[in-house]
């Protein structure tokens, strides 16, 4: 480890390992470049459609000009109306301009991201891309009649295959995502968790009258719940049930916070969060922080990772997280492991998350589990990769 060889070695590794993604795209750099757009994009930031674009791979953006986005403002639709129509301009395929112009059958459908809120029923969330006489390409939602509203005009940038960004002609029309949109405080928070993966959590909050208007109450002014996957919830039930009335009540309070933190603000305010369970001395909050790519929550009994996104739109953000966040006033803390020798970065007081794959299909852990999770990675040479990532990262942060 101390020869100038291993040490070049060392850096090398930390620069790929940290150096950040070269490849990323960013559509709000990619539109500033271009004046025209510049309405689409910031409305690409109001709505946070941004993050989500930039997020993915294999994406296609239609973008429209000054103009168009005038005739779209003048209608005054809330915001999130304005969010349901632009996240049908943006695909969840890569479409290039040659790609559009040789559609393999003349016409093909394409699902955008208003499909994938969930908000969109029947064929509201696609549409239709058609190559018409004379080199044109039109576009259509599908709840649209088969009227084409939109012609492709030019490309403005192309990254094979990850974004493809577009002009096209006009707004893409549907009644759908033109339709008022519920506000958040009409919406039924235990539904929506029990249509997105994370009914048992749902049930418990249902079970609870107390617990359950408090979440509802709290939505108006600014609300973010963590919810467990129904499996982490299923593995945690027998523990649950030997809490008392009021434990419960604190338990499900636990994954509330009475602030909206969407995806972006928590990867960027690492700290301690309150949550509604927080009351005086009782203090029941939790510590963010992240690794990488990941959103860990930290509770000093358990760290819980947010494996996915219910809703994310101001003033309510709900994310799935895959266990149930276990508070030090109800559940014995986890034991400190003996110090590692090179500090790990993320490392704090608690060292329940070993490093490495496979640890989080398990659920909150008894000492009992860690050992015999240990001796496992001990046995296929994870745990031995993942000590030796520790190390680097370890020297990577001097
Ligand atoms: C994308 O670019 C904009 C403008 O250059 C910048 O403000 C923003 O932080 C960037 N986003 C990411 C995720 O890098
Ligand atoms: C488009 O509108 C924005 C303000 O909404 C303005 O700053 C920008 O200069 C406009 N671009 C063009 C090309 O008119
Ligand atoms: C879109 O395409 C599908 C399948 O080709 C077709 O059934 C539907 O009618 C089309 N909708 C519109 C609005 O063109
Ligand atoms: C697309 O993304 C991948 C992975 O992020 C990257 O390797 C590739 O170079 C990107 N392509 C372009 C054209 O940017
Ligand atoms: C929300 O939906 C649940 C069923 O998932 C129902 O039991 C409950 O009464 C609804 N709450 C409100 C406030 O409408
Ligand atoms: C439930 O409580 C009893 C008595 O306090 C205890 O012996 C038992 O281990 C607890 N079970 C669980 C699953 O925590």
């Amino acid at each position: 480890m101390n020869s100038p060889h291993s040490f070049l070695l060392l850096l090398l590794l930390c620069f790929i390992l940290y150096s950040p993604s070269i490849h990323a795209h960013n559509i709000t750099r990619i539109l500033a470049k271009h004046p025209e757009f510049s309405s689409f994009n910031h409305y690409l930031s109001v709505t946070h459609l941004a993050g989500e674009i930039n997020r993915r791979r294999t994406i296609t953006v239609c973008a429209v000009d000054n103009a168009s986005m005038d005739e779209l403002l003048s209608k005054q639709y809330s915001i999130n109306t304005i969010k349901n129509i632009l996240s049908l301009h943006v695909f969840a395929d890569y479409f290039g301009s040659k790609k559009l112009h040789q559609l393999t059958k003349g016409t093909t459908t394409a699902s955008t991201l208003f499909q994938a809120t969930g908000e969109a029923t029947g064929t509201s969330g696609y549409v239709n891309i058609t190559d018409l006489k004379g080199g044109k390409v039109g576009f259509t939602a599908g709840d649209n009649d088969g009227e084409l509203t939109a012609t492709y005009v030019k490309s403005i940038q192309e990254l094979p295959y990850n974004i493809s960004v577009i002009q096209i002609s006009h707004i893409l029309t549907s009644p759908e995502a033109e339709a008022p949109t519920t506000s958040p405080s009409d919406l039924n928070l235990t539904s929506l968790m029990t249509k997105q993966g994370c009914k048992a959590f749902a049930e418990l909050l249902l079970s609870s009258k107390e617990a359950a208007d408090t979440f509802r109450q709290n939505v108006e002014g600014g609300l973010t719940v963590f919810c467990p996957t129904d499996k982490a919830i299923d593995a945690f039930r027998t523990k649950f049930k030997n809490l008392t009335a009021a434990g419960k009540v604190s338990l499900l309070l636990y994954h509330g916070v009475p602030v909206y933190q969407s995806l972006g603000m928590l990867k960027s305010n690492n700290g301690v969060m309150n949550t509604l369970a927080t009351e005086g001395a009782n203090k029941y909050d939790f510590t963010v922080q992240n690794d990488d790519e990941d959103i860990q929550l930290k509770t000093k009994v358990v760290t819980s990772t947010i494996t996915g996104t219910l809703i994310d739109e101001e003033p309510l953000a709900v994310f799935k997280v895959d266990k149930v966040l276990l508070p030090r006033e109800l559940f014995k803390v986890a034991k400190e492991a003996p110090a590692p020798k090179a500090e790990s970065p993320k490392g704090d007081d608690e060292e329940a998350d070993a490093p490495g794959p496979a640890s989080d299909e398990d659920d909150e852990e008894t000492s009992a589990d860690q050992t015999a999770n240990g001796a496992f990675r001990m046995i296929n040479g994870a745990w031995f990769v993942s000590v030796v990532l520790s190390l680097f990262a370890g020297i990577c942060m001097i």
